[in-house]
């Protein structure tokens, strides 16, 4: 059987290393890949996000299985593109993935689901958009309509900031067409957690929990990134919570997805905050988070190919999918100056020296002159899995520690709940 993951970060590396483990031993291929990525697969040259590209390179391979990583491809169709050219993959169709990539669409569903979430607002004016926040005031919570890698969310703690950010996506398009509406939003208060559930659109799975950093300092200050580490599962996180979670915020929408004829099939993110009145929802991603992803492999007892299977073959009800009670702590390496300005190309060092019971997963790395050297902003993540969350966190960072590069930065404070 010959597989092919689409992308080329740490999410898909933790993908290829998992798939890498299944009994039936498949033959595995990345689009585009990165260093690590080629240790386990054959790389590819073609971008994650060139749907053609994909489905020329899967036809002239053989490839038996297409797994798509990232939200861009998503959104650019390519589960639809591969499904018309009769290859089998996994991943929602781009009507589906438009809970992540369209934040009015996913709040409306939301909405008709009876999902809790903040209260919210459309404006494709930006005269009204503007009105409405000096009527309302802050904080508040300023929301690009489109994907903006990321980017385009903005919690303003005053009124001049929201209007700026207003200015900033909406006239200036700073995210371009993410920028031709806004969603602006009630601000809610609470610890965040992100959940998965694999979903053929009838059922799912039960949700597996992990908690992300999005902020690239210790002590959560500093610019957004993509992601500085995590843990999973979250201590506080029990079958409880999970239940309550799951009938209360994920499967109204994924029955209210079904229900308008665009059943979503693949792994649902929900991005949920735990306030004062109970879990409500942030937002929904249509793909495994990152890190979530490398946190949540390696507790996953099956094999992946079986849970992919049930998904496409729409026999999620039968699956019995379970993770282990291991914990597991992500801590990422970033390059100098990341996640604005960074310079790329630095030799790698130390990348086998961690202990036992971690594994590092490439995120933006290539090879040079037989050297493995940074290729990106987020560089690698070092994971480590222990039976509890401090333990795997000293195994996280004996890994990270191990690794040097020119500049190498990374926050100290992942999964340290005594700071
Ligand atoms: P999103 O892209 O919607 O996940 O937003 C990115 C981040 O912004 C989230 O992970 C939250 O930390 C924050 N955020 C988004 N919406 C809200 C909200 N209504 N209240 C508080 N924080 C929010
Ligand atoms: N962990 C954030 C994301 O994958 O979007």
């Amino acid at each position: 059987m010959r597989v092919l993951v689409v992308g080329s970060g740490a999410r898909e590396h933790a993908l290829v290393w998992k798939l890498a483990q299944s009994p039936r031993a498949p033959e595995l291929f990345a689009a585009p890949g990165n260093a690590g990525i080629a240790q386990l697969a054959t790389c590819l040259d073609v971008a994650a996000e060139d749907v053609e590209g994909v489905i020329t390179a899967a036809r002239s391979n053989s490839i038996d299985l297409v797994v798509v990583g990232p939200e861009a491809p998503l959104a650019a169709g390519m589960v639809d593109a591969c499904r018309e050219a009769g290859i089998r993959v996994f991943g929602p169709t781009k009507a589906a993935a438009r809970i992540e990539w369209s934040k009015s669409f996913s709040k409306r569903i939301m909405d008709s689901a009876g999902a809790p979430t903040a209260h919210f607002e459309v404006f494709s004016d930006h005269e009204e958009a503007t009105e409405y926040v000096r009527e309302h005031g802050a904080p508040i919570v300023i929301k690009a309509e489109g994907l903006a890698a990321g980017k385009g969310v903005v919690v303003a703690q005053t009124v001049a900031i929201a209007l700026s950010a207003l200015d900033n996506i909406m006239l200036n398009r700073a995210y371009g067409d993410a920028g031709v509406e806004v969603v602006i939003e009630e601000l809610m208060e609470g610890q965040e957690v992100s959940v998965f559930t694999f979903t053929d659109g009838k059922s799912l799975t039960p949700l597996v929990a992990a908690c992300d950093y999005k902020r690239i300092y210790d002590g959560d200050k500093g610019p957004n990134t993509g992601g500085m580490g995590g843990y999973s599962p979250p201590p506080w996180w029990d079958d409880a919570m999970e239940q309550e979670v799951r009938e209360l915020l994920i499967e109204p929408v994924i029955r209210q997805l079904a229900a308008e004829g665009t059943p979503f099939e693949g792994v649902l993110y929900g991005g949920l905050m735990l306030t004062d009145e109970g879990p409500s929802l942030v937002e929904f991603n249509s793909r495994f988070g990152d890190p979530e992803c490398q946190l949540i492999m390696p507790r996953m007892e099956n094999d992946l190919l079986d849970v992919i299977d049930a998904v496409i073959d729409g026999h999620v009800a039968e699956l019995d999918l379970r993770w282990s009670a291991e914990a597991t702590v992500a801590v990422v390496l970033a390059s100098a100056g990341y996640p604005s300005v960074y310079a790329t190309g630095k030799p790698i060092t130390g990348l086998a020296d961690g202990p036992e019971s971690t594994i590092v997963f490439h995120a933006a790395t290539a090879e040079l002159d037989g050297q493995t050297v940074t290729s990106g902003g987020r560089v690698l993540a070092a994971v480590g899995h222990a039976a509890t969350i401090a333990e795997a966190r000293t195994l996280a960072y004996q890994a990270a520690d191990a690794i040097a590069f020119e500049g190498a930065q990374h926050r100290t404070d992942i999964a340290n709940f005594d700071v």
